[in-house]
């Protein structure tokens, strides 16, 4: 299928009737539907999707950089780009299709401009799968094809559909230590339980458990978020003062929509040539009645 800007998407979708929507335009899942059809992914209303600006919502892959720690532009240049689908990936044996809808994605640092504005030789394919059970998987894998080595950070800035920003919240960061976007990068330790919000939240907690959840109370579902080699996990949102500042968010969206990313940020990967790094998410929904 394509957008109304002609941009090339792939919709997968199990016998149950749940379904996902992938944009070549950043790799970037855009929507994530229950077996009911209910999205649980948010879009801006005032998103923007005409290549290469980036979309206000789904799933944005930050790489190489992530928000403003480095010399390349906000998150780096992959969400911008166009991806290929690719038909014949690199094997990746430790994935069980049975059951699964799943298409493979890749881009190239040859295939764009890329290298001029990071000077390093690497593939990124991406496995976006759903499964029976409606859960939605990114595996990526970043590989350097190239004679020295190089280093990034990766996010998948996931924008998850909530009733209410005041009313949920996330479990699994308890403890933890932190690094505040907001003050400088500065770090601290999570001393409260779980976390609810009241103002705007911009942080990296350092080094989580393998499962983060969001819990909204209102719609009674609760979003787990599975994640293998991704130590951190950024916590977003804008609230009022931000949100009107961008000019692709609604005035009022920042209530239905929370970021939370499995991410690799404070230590950034490094590959030697010939290396390959693997990342997976998996996020479920739980019901509760
Ligand atoms: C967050 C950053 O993760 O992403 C914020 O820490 C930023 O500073 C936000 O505002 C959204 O970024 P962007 O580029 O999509 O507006």
């Amino acid at each position: 299928v394509k957008d109304k800007n002609g941009t090339d998407q792939v919709l997968l979708q199990n016998p149950k009737g749940a379904s996902v929507k992938i944009s070549l335009h950043g790799g970037q899942v855009l929507s994530w539907k229950t077996e009911r059809g209910d999205e649980l992914l948010f879009t801006s209303a005032k998103a923007n999707s005409k290549p290469p600006h980036p979309v206000r919502g789904g799933i944005p892959i930050c790489f190489p950089q992530f928000g403003t720690r480095g010399s390349l532009e906000q998150h780096g240049f992959a969400r911008n780009k166009m991806w290929l689908v690719e038909n014949d990936p690199p094997a990746l044996p430790s994935f069980d299709s049975t059951g699964k809808a799943y298409v493979d994605l890749v881009l190239k640092s040859s295939d764009e401009d890329t290298t001029r504005i990071w000077p390093h030789c690497f593939e990124f394919h991406l496995r976006v799968s759903l499964g029976l059970d409606g859960n939605l998987t990114l595996i990526s894998r970043v590989r350097n094809i190239n004679s020295k080595p190089f280093s990034f950070s990766i996010a998948y800035h996931t924008y998850f559909s909530i009733s209410d920003i005041s009313e949920v919240r996330v479990e699994g960061l308890e403890t933890l230590d932190y690094l505040d976007n907001m003050l400088d990068k500065e770090r601290f330790t999570e001393q409260g339980d779980a976390l609810t919000f009241e103002s705007e939240i911009d942080r990296v907690y350092l080094n989580s458990k393998d499962v983060v959840a969001v819990f909204d109370h209102e719609r009674k579902r609760t979003f787990l978020i599975e994640k293998e080699g991704l130590p951190d996990v950024v916590v977003w949102n804008p609230w009022d003062k931000k949100a009107k500042a961008l000019p692709d968010l609604g005035d009022e969206e920042y209530k239905h929509m929370l970021c939370v990313d499995g991410a690799a940020i404070e230590k950034p990967i490094t590959l030697k040539p010939g290396e390959e790094w693997t990342g997976k998410l998996s996020l479920s929904l739980v019901l509760s009645t």
